[in-house]
């Protein structure tokens, strides 16, 4: 089994919340199947690019033109696409670590899903849409938060928009672990909420590792 850690934190794990909630994690994985393969993806080493219009030609004029020939700054443009996304046509399962910036995913993320969810790579377009070509089973999200709210609570822009882009190539098994209430200043239980959410990471994992 493939595993993709997609980190999406600037902080150390030393500072981080969600970064912890990635060691635990991966130590419960690693435990449980020592043969899983692990690749860590750090976006703040590797920062994907905005998509520009000369990316957007390159990514979806082949859909509609099956002579199109890319410019050199077109081909240029999709060089962290051609280079990273064969990370996630690979995975079996993709982690996602992040802090929740703003009610929703840091923008460093969302930068790269749009790098990344690309047609002739993670899926092609058919007639009736979007046909997946990755075999992505589980998507798990390991996510910090300051405010005390979760996923299915209104103020939530995370899990929704997640949930969106992963349903449109077809995965819909999302799992998440959510420190919420981090902010010990303001919460007297941040403590005892991180714990809880390290060991619902460290049961998602198990359940993966039985899975591979
Ligand atoms: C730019 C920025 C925006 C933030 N927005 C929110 C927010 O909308 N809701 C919230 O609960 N916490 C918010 N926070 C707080 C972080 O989510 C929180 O400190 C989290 O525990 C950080 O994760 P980490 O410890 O893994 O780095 C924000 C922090 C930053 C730096």
């Amino acid at each position: 089994m493939n595993v993709l850690h997609v980190i999406a934190n600037p902080r150390p794990t030393e500072t981080s919340v969600s970064k912890k909630m990635a060691f635990e994690f991966f130590a419960a994985l690693m435990e449980k199947n020592p043969d899983i393969l692990v690749n860590n993806v750090d976006l703040y080493q590797n920062k994907p690019p905005f998509v520009s219009s000369d990316a957007i030609n390159y990514f979806w004029r082949p859909v509609i033109d099956s002579a199109y020939i890319p410019s050199k700054a077109e081909e240029n443009a999709a060089n962290f696409s051609n280079n990273n996304a064969q990370a996630v046509v690979d995975a079996d399962v993709v982690v996602l670590t992040m802090p929740v910036w703003i009610n929703s995913m840091p923008a460093i993320l969302k930068a790269w899903l749009d790098q990344v969810m690309v047609p002739g790579k993670l899926f092609n377009m058919g007639p009736e849409g979007p046909v997946p070509t990755h075999h992505i089973q589980t998507v798990v999200l390991l996510v910090s938060s300051d405010q005390v709210y979760k996923e299915d609570d209104e103020r939530d822009g995370l899990t929704p928009a997640i949930r969106a882009i992963f349903h449109y190539i077809g995965v819909e098994d999302i799992q998440i672990a959510w420190a919420d209430g981090q902010d010990a200043s303001r919460h007297f239980d941040s403590a005892e909420r991180r714990d809880m959410a390290i060991e619902a990471a460290r049961e998602i994992a198990e359940d993966i590792a039985e899975l591979a």
